[in-house]
């Protein structure tokens, strides 16, 4: 197993890669007061050493009150955490690496533990956390405003500090995807409706925001996915048709990039054709699309969550997908934060010295 097709440069706008392996964006909790320190540097920068293409930090906050239910969570704002941004990045870049921060709202969620809270309730589109359940307060549209100003002010800082690329977090059940779920999209307002489209108009006027802050030349990544932390198997759009009436107007507003997050990236999207979810965000929209989910394990990644380990597994099915041109980037989760050696081992068909997952990785920033 060499997988050299995944080993050829990628470029995008002013994006340059040296590989299509993507470090998938994962929460470590180990930036105290939401500055990231030496620790994080070093973390990010032994991937890059390890031949990652492009790494995508970990969720890291915005500028409200209440975008964050954890203190160790980092955050994109503030003196002391963009100075320690700007370390992480000349590090990375002194090593041939490429990075692009993950920003965060993550809207109405529930108190990660009872010591802490933000200094305001947490904020969303109606205040459901969860379906039929309130959590937190339905935002106005001052807040509106002020929400996409944060996140536009955080890109313009990315790329300021030298990031090659913004990620927007619109996946996984957190402030954005709030906004498009009608499940907890109640308003009635002109960022409600009855229609997915509809419900796009918050993630379009942040991206718009987003695009105006960083200019025509810097990519913007958009992470989404069907399945919420709130419910696994809900899907936002159930036919290609309704996919292409949720990612047109993104398109439009700016987005470069579909990071297309499932669980597990051989599922099918819909019946009738094998295509998973990045296969059909690139078909519909033409636009690049990154994979990810239990590549190179056996095992997802919320199994791995409830305990259990994951065995490494062949490449063969993914290598399949993107010899047949379904996307274009591969985005690699738990067999990097265990192994940050993982992608320059696949360049050289190590396949024997390839580790698995098991939760204790997470104890440590190795
Ligand atoms: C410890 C951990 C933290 C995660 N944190 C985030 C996050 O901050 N943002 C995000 O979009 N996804 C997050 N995810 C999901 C991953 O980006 C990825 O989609 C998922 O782990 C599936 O990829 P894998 O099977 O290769 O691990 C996290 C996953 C793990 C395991």
């Amino acid at each position: 197993m060499t997988a050299h097709q995944l080993f050829q440069p990628f470029q995008l706008k002013s994006l340059r890669l040296k590989n299509r392996i993507v470090m998938a964006p994962m929460t470590r909790s180990f930036s105290p007061g939401g500055v990231p320190a030496r620790n994080v540097a070093d973390y990010y920068d032994r991937r890059a050493a390890g031949e990652v293409g492009l790494i995508i930090l970990e969720g890291t906050v915005v500028n409200r009150p209440a975008s964050s239910n954890d203190p160790d969570v980092p955050r994109f704002f503030g003196e002391q955490p963009l100075l320690g941004w700007k370390a992480v990045i000349d590090q990375v870049h002194a090593d041939g690496g490429a990075m692009a921060p993950q920003l965060w709202h993550m809207g109405i969620v529930a108190p990660k533990n009872a010591t802490w809270l933000p200094p305001a309730p947490f904020e969303g589109p109606s205040g459901y956390v969860a379906p039929g359940k309130i959590g937190g307060v339905a935002m106005s549209q001052q807040a509106i405003a002020d929400t996409i100003r944060a996140f536009a002010e955080a890109a313009a800082q990315a790329k300021k500090l030298g990031f090659d690329a913004v990620e927007i977090h619109g996946a996984h059940g957190y402030l954005i995807d709030q906004f498009f779920w009608h499940q907890t999209n109640q308003r009635t307002d002109s960022y409600g409706g009855k229609t997915l489209a509809e419900r796009t108009r918050f993630a379009v006027e942040l991206i718009q925001a987003v695009r105006s802050a960083t200019g025509p030349e810097f990519p913007i990544c958009l992470r989404i996915s069907q399945w919420k932390l709130q419910d696994y198997a809900a899907k936002l759009a159930t036919t290609p048709d309704e996919m292409k009436a949720w990612l047109g107007p993104l398109v439009q507003a700016g987005v470069d990039i579909f990071h297309c997050s499932q669980r597990r990236f051989w599922d099918p999207e819909f019946p009738g054709s094998d295509l998973n979810f990045a296969g059909w965000a690139k078909k519909l929209t033409g636009k690049t699309s990154i994979t990810v989910g239990s590549v190179g394990l056996t095992g997802d990644f919320i199994a791995a969550f409830g305990g259990e380990a994951s065995t490494p597994s062949s490449l063969d099915e993914l290598l399949r997908r993107f010899d047949r041109g379904d996307f274009d980037l591969v985005a690699v989760g738990r067999a990097l934060l265990a192994d940050a050696d993982w992608a320059q081992k696949i360049s050289e068909g190590r396949s024997s010295e390839l580790r698995g997952f098991s939760k204790e990785a997470l104890a440590t920033l190795s």
